[in-house]
This record gives C-alpha cells, structure tokens and sequence, in this order.
C-alpha cells in the first residue's frame, strides 16, 4: 500500500504530474466534484492545526467524498495509552485514506506500516511536512513559471522547521537551484538535511545570520516561525522568536519580483504591512495548499484501486 511520508516519497515527474492535475482542478473544478463520492478520508490530527487539517477535509469535500476526523489527542483513545498503530490499523477499517500529523517523528511511518489504506504524513514533530511542500512547489511554479536557477533564501528555524526540510529536499532535485540559509547559530539546517539534500548533490549553497545582506540576491524568501513547542527552555525561545521580522522597510531590499513565502501560522517574522505587497505570496500558497492535496488524494486512492 502506497503512503506519502516523505516528500521523496514521490518521485519527480509524480510531483509535476501533481502539479498538473491540481492546475486543472483550478480550470475545471466541476470535473472533479463526484470524483471521491462515497470514499471517506480519516484526518487524525494529535497536534495543534488549521490550514492543514481543513485543507484535507475542504479537499476531500470538493472531490464529493466524505471526512472523519480526530483533533486533539484529549479527545481520542491516545489519551487512553493507544499507540499510533493501533489506532492507524483502526481506522483503516473505516476509511479509505488517511492524513495523520503527530508530534514524534516517525509517527505517520509507523501509521503507514499498520494502516491497510494510503497514510499522508501531515506533519511529523521537527521532521517532515510533505503536503505543505506541494503546496510550496505549485506556488513558486505559478509565481515564477518553474525552478531553474532560483536562488531561494530559507529563513528563521531551520532547525525545527519540517516545512523547510521537505522543501529543500524537493527542490534539489530539479536542479538549478542555489539556496541561502539564514538563521541565527542555534537553529540552523539539521546536519542531516544539509548532508542529503545539499552537500551530497553538490548544490551550492550559503549560510548566513544576516537577512539584509542577502535581501538583493533573492528570488524566493521563505519565512518560517520559530517552533516554540519543539524547544527544551522558553527562555531559549524568547531570546530567538523574533530574529528576523520581514517588514516594508527590509522589503525595499529586494527584487521586485522576489516571492515571500511562510507556511503559516505567522507569528511575528512577517509584518502585517508587508501583506499588501504584491509580492507577499503566503495566501496563495494556502489556496494552492487545497488543491495538491485534492491531487495527491486522487492519485493515491486511484493507485490503491478505491476509485
Ligand atoms: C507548518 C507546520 O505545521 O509545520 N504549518 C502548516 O502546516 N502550514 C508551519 C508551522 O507550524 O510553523
């Protein structure tokens, strides 16, 4: 049984074949209104979530099909001690898909292996966020028309930041990209990630503390918030949370063209004054969000031979 934990789950010409369903549910969404009837789609959500989880549940509504849902480990067995398998092995029996996001890395793995339907990994603890990077990718790819030589700059937590995680370890792989990673020293790229998806592909690559600096260079700006739920001291998250506040003034910086991306919840890194720029693309990236998961919910229920 296929499941998508990991955005290389997915194999490049998967992803732009995503991309191009998606963009046609944008053109003729009618098309696509029965497409799920009678299928349901489990969200199991064991972590705080809005745009998410919703999206899943607006994406199955709009391909006709139907949602079960679990927010909050307070409400469901977990609190009674039911282990991520089990409850996966049980809800396969009532669904036909499902999105899980858990705060353990590793904990939608783990879903998949007992689950008996296609498992989506919406979100596991610091680790990865492959559905949010689809919805990352169909937005630069309107914005800019593709991915060819972009510089992309990553900013704030790129620590804990599952968002940045997946994205750079898609977007390595179409090449032709250069990549800036700016955060202060305590919350920079994990070695891992930097190891497997830049240093071992010879993409180039600079990390700095210093945003202005590296304002002029930059095509994309991917903003993220500092993760306060996955530090060990508050006192270090206060100290951290507001490095870096992307704000009009810092935008006369960059290129007129450059797209600010934030997967949201925003904090306090991007200024409100900064949303009515033309080149603040973080709400689109939300629409786009809805409509790669219709794409990825198609594909996976088609190959699992349920529609
Ligand atoms: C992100 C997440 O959950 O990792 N949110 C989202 O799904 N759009 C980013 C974040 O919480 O900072």
């Amino acid at each position: 049984m296929r499941s998508v934990i990991d955005i290389t789950d997915l194999t490049v010409s998967e992803i732009d074949s995503l991309m191009a369903t998606a963009s046609d549910i944008i053109a003729r969404p009618d098309d696509y209104a029965e497409a799920c009837r009678r299928k349901k789609l489990a969200t199991l959500f064991f972590e705080p979530s809005t745009r998410t989880r919703l999206s899943f549940e607006a994406a199955m509504y709009e391909l006709g099909g139907h949602v079960i849902s679990v927010a909050g480990s307070d409400s469901s067995s977990a609190a009674k001690g039911e282990s991520v398998a089990d409850t996966a092995r049980t809800v396969s029996t009532y669904a036909d898909i499902i999105a899980i996001r858990h705060p353990k890395e590793g904990a939608a793995l783990v879903a998949a292996q007992k689950a008996t339907v296609p498992v989506i990994n919406a979100g596991d603890g610091g680790h990865c966020h492959p559905t949010q990077t689809l919805a990352d990718l169909l937005t630069i790819k309107r914005e800019k028309g593709g991915f060819d030589g972009l510089t992309v700059g990553l900013c704030g937590d790129l620590k804990f930041g599952r968002t940045v995680h997946s994205l750079i370890n898609a977007l390595t792989r179409y090449g032709g990209l250069r990549f800036v990673l700016i955060s202060p020293e305590e919350l920079k790229l994990p070695g891992y990630v930097k190891k497997e998806a830049l240093k071992n592909k010879g993409v180039p690559y600079e990390q700095t503390t210093d945003l202005a600096s590296v304002m002029p260079d930059l095509d994309i700006l991917y903003m993220t918030r500092v993760q306060r739920e996955r530090f060990f001291n508050e006192e270090d998250y206060l100290r951290l949370k507001d490095t870096y506040i992307l704000t009009p003034e810092k935008m006369k910086l960059a290129k007129k063209d450059m797209c600010v991306m934030h997967p949201l919840p925003r904090v306090n890194e991007i200024s409100v004054a900064v949303d009515e720029d033309p080149r603040a693309c973080y709400f689109k990236q939300v629409e786009n969000g809805k409509y790669m998961r219709m794409a990825l919910i198609l594909m996976l229920l088609k190959e699992a031979g349920r529609i």
